[in-house]
């Protein structure tokens, strides 16, 4: 029966379907942003997904990465002062600062 057999075809091709859109889920899992060595310091407060782990701290996930570099150049200096944050800022390099900014930027982008 021709009705049949092309329903079986649609199956089939909903079900590659499936397998396709399974493998694009893997593939994008795998290229999730690595977290450079120092966030493992950020993320008792800032969570390890960029998000706060409560009320007085900021998400830093999904923000712009100039904003990030800006508010840790300003940490470091002294112009933006926060009785953590000052000591934080103090321990990273300009390229540490640049490395946790794209990091957190990226983090925003993944899939909920
Ligand atoms: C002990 C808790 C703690 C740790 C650890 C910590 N932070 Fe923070 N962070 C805070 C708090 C609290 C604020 C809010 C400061 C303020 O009000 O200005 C903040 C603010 C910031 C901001 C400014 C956010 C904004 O929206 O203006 C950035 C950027 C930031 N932290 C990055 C980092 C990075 C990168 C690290 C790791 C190297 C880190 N923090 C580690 C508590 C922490």
């Amino acid at each position: 029966m021709a009705a049949a057999s092309d329903r079986r075809a649609a199956w089939g091709r909903w079900r590659l379907g499936l397998a396709l859109a399974a493998a694009c889920g893997a593939a994008s899992a795998a290229e999730a942003p690595k977290a450079p060595p120092k966030a493992v310091q950020c993320a008792a407060c800032h969570g390890p997904n960029g998000i706060g782990t409560g009320p007085a701290f900021p998400n830093l996930a999904g923000q712009k990465a100039d904003y990030l570099v800006k508010a840790l150049r300003d940490f470091r200096s002294g112009k933006r002062q926060d009785e953590v944050m000052s000591v934080m800022a103090k321990g990273l390099t300009s390229e540490e600062i640049d490395e946790l900014a794209q990091y957190y930027e990226a983090l925003g982008q993944q899939p909920k």
